[in-house]
């Protein structure tokens, strides 16, 4: 196996033309990177699935994203800490969800099952067509999924993208949030413009790991809760959309308990 040590944040040449970043850089790697992820990291490299973790993208309370590479191609690989304190950030009706459904109890386990998790949800919703990073592997806390950016870096999130067309960025939220309600029967559960990417003018919808079955109890409630987020930032950009016209036009009627249920 690898080391650890020379998969993340490998000597680069350039890293030494700015120390100052490489020292912010090592922090990172201290707080994200304990023993049990560098492992999971390993394995991910003896796997094929990354040659090595390159940089930070974004570092947040649950984890971290970074881009890797595995050969000519980048990656994106999201690190969930493994930390007691993870679930705090989380929506409690996930966190039940993923108790009931999986038999393991401790903080690790469920961190392991929440990844799997968002990798499932992605494979399904690229199956879908659902404009999503692929996912290309997980292991333990690791999510090694398609980059989303160029050479500059990672696409901006929606919240920071200059949206000339509101009426087209409409239009294709209804198409995509159509097709995760109507072929992936999944509602994401915490949309915004943060977690929603704008790439070659088009969105990619990322962090899904929480999203439940449409016919979750809560599912037609926390899409509303989604498409009021969304109704409230399409009119602000200039193009008035009300959350009933959105929940009509993504086909919300559809969402909720089977009718026997209800
Ligand atoms: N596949 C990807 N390609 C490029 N950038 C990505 C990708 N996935 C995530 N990112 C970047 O990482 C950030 C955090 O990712 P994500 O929303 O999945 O994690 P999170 O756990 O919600 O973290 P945070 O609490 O910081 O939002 C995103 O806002 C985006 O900038
Ligand atoms: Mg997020």
């Amino acid at each position: 196996m690898p080391r650890a040590e020379d998969v993340v944040f490998p000597t680069r040449p350039e890293r030494f033309e700015d120390r100052r970043k490489e020292r912010q850089q090592r922090k990172v790697v201290d707080q994200f990177f304990d023993h049990a992820t560098l492992l999971a990291i390993s394995r991910l490299v003896s796997q094929g699935a990354i040659d090595a973790v390159d940089f930070p993208i974004s570092t947040g309370k649950e984890g971290g994203v970074f881009r890797g590479t595995v050969g000519a191609e980048w990656r994106a690989v999201k690190v969930y800490r493994i930390a007691n304190t993870t679930f705090r950030h989380l929506p409690p009706y996930a966190v039940e969800e993923l108790k009931r459904e999986t038999s393991v109890r401790n903080f690790g386990g469920l961190v392991f099952a929440w990844t799997r998790r968002e990798h499932t949800y992605l494979g399904r919703l690229t199956e879908a067509g659902v404009r999503v990073p692929r996912p290309y592997a997980h292991f333990r806390n690791v999510l090694v999924m398609e980059f989303v950016g160029t050479v500059e870096g990672a696409a901006p999130r929606l919240k920071d993208a200059p949206i000339d067309r509101p009426a087209e960025l409409y239009e294709e939220l209804v198409r995509e949030i159509g097709r995760m309600v109507g072929t992936a029967h999944l509602v994401h559960g915490d949309l915004s413009p943060y977690n929603v990417l704008y790439f070659e003018d088009r969105v990619v919808v990322i962090d899904v790991a929480q999203a439940v079955a449409t016919t979750h109890p809560n599912a037609r409630a926390l899409l509303q809760r989604d498409l009021a987020n969304f109704a409230r930032f399409v009119t602000r950009l200039g193009h008035p959309v009300t959350p009933d016209e959105f929940f009509a036009a993504v086909g919300g009627e559809t969402v909720g308990p089977p009718a026997a249920e209800a």
